[in-house]
């Protein structure tokens, strides 16, 4: 078998290396294609996972449209399908890369398994593009792997048939689960920060870019001032996002800005963080490993499962909203149970029923 994985962003690699991995391991002749829409902040995962990609497409450019990522990737994957010929093509989520190359391998009548499939927000610009993008994936996609029970009733409600869906998990779990055995939390965090209570944030959507992201800035300085606690801010490498935080929160000495870290960093930030606010999709699926609390700052969520199991709660992105939140976010005692989207053997799920072994 050859599979073919393709990924382009920080979180496809993490949750596509695992797969690739276990595929590797198998023996199988898996060959890694990077589109690199993410530059610094990719490469930076594929170290952590010991990657080396077989083809990099080198399609990142600074403040690039969605458009312009589409054009460069169509066009330099293409060559690359034509000449390795694939048996399969696996992408992950709902990126632009993740769009775009299933509809390439579309094109090319090659299968294409969508790890992550069935996520629905309901609402088409709320995460924009994403919504639209897993949305095209499924349609496209002949293996449907999703992590959910909910995520595969999505996929049933709009007409997709059943045959092609299996409920594996969410490989975020196997990753993390091989970082959490590789190295000790503590001693890792204290390189990084010395502070022994803090809230950990990530913020970075497109549709949040703007007002809201403000807002919910000033929210969170809000509430950090009365209660004299510090936030530990990972700053997305986006340069739309930069200009913002540093307008907002640059000058406060209570938000600890530092650069994207790598994974083995964010999990250490994250183990030891009172709790966390983010409007990351990965944060969300990782967070209840961990015990912690998530106010997800956004309108919507795709993973409502976080807030059914009680992990987290939405809290929109007003400043009033995202303080309310937060205060209520503070009281809440968490410990560790069992996660919502996986149990860490999503990757060997994967490979089973894509050799027609069966789970
Ligand atoms: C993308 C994904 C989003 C995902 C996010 C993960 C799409 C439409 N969006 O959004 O679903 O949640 O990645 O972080 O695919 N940049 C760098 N270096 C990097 C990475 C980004 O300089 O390593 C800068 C570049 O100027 C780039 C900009 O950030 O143009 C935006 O990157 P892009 O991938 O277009 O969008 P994200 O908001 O990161
Ligand atoms: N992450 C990381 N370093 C950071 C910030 C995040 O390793 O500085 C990890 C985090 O653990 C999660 C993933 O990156 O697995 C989330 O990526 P992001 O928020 O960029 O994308 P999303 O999940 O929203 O698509």
């Amino acid at each position: 078998m050859k599979p073919c994985f393709i990924f382009g962003t920080r979180p496809e690699v993490i949750k596509v290396a695992p797969v690739y991995l276990y595929f590797k391991n198998q023996g199988e002749n898996a060959i890694a294609v990077a589109t690199a829409q993410h530059r610094e902040m990719m490469d930076m995962m594929l170290q952590v996972f010991d990657m080396e990609p077989d083809y990099d497409l080198n399609v990142m450019t600074h403040n690039q449209s969605l458009n312009s990522i589409v054009a460069r990737v169509m066009e330099r994957l293409e060559p690359v399908l034509l000449k390795e010929s694939p048996d399969i093509i696996f992408v992950q989520g709902d990126t632009t890369t993740a769009f775009t190359a299933a509809l390439c391998g579309f094109h090319l009548s090659i299968p294409v398994a969508h790890i992550e499939a069935g996520l629905r927000s309901g609402d088409l610009y709320d995460p924009f593009p994403e919504e639209l993008n897993r949305r095209l994936i499924d349609v496209a996609s002949k293996y449907l792997f999703t992590p959910t029970k909910r995520a595969k009733e999505n996929l049933l409600k709009e007409g997709i048939e059943e045959k092609r869906i299996f409920v594996v998990g969410n490989s975020v779990v196997d990753a993390l689960e091989y970082v959490k055995s590789k190295i000790d939390m503590n001693s890792y965090r204290e390189r990084l920060v010395a502070l022994d209570d803090y809230i950990l944030l990530t913020l970075h959507r497109r549709e949040n870019i703007g007002e809201k992201m403000r807002s919910v800035l000033r929210g969170i300085a809000q509430f950090i001032d009365e209660v004299d606690l510090r936030v530990v801010f990972p700053v997305h490498k986006n340069p739309r996002v930069r200009e913002i935080v540093n307008q907002e929160v640059g000058n406060n000495p209570r938000f600890i800005l530092i650069e994207p870290v790598d994974y083995l960093q964010f999990l250490s930030l994250l183990d030891g963080a009172r709790f966390v606010v983010t409007d990351s999709g990965g944060v969300q699926e990782e967070a209840p490993s961990f015990g912690k609390f998530v106010v997800v700052a956004r309108q919507t969520t795709e993973r409502p499962e976080l807030i059914e199991a009680g992990f987290g709660l939405l809290s929109g992105t007003s400043q009033e909203s995202i303080y309310k939140a937060l205060i209520e976010a503070s009281q809440n005692r968490l410990c560790i149970s069992e996660n919502p989207f996986g149990d860490g053997k999503t990757s060997e799920r994967i490979y089973k029923i894509t050799r027609g072994e069966g789970i």
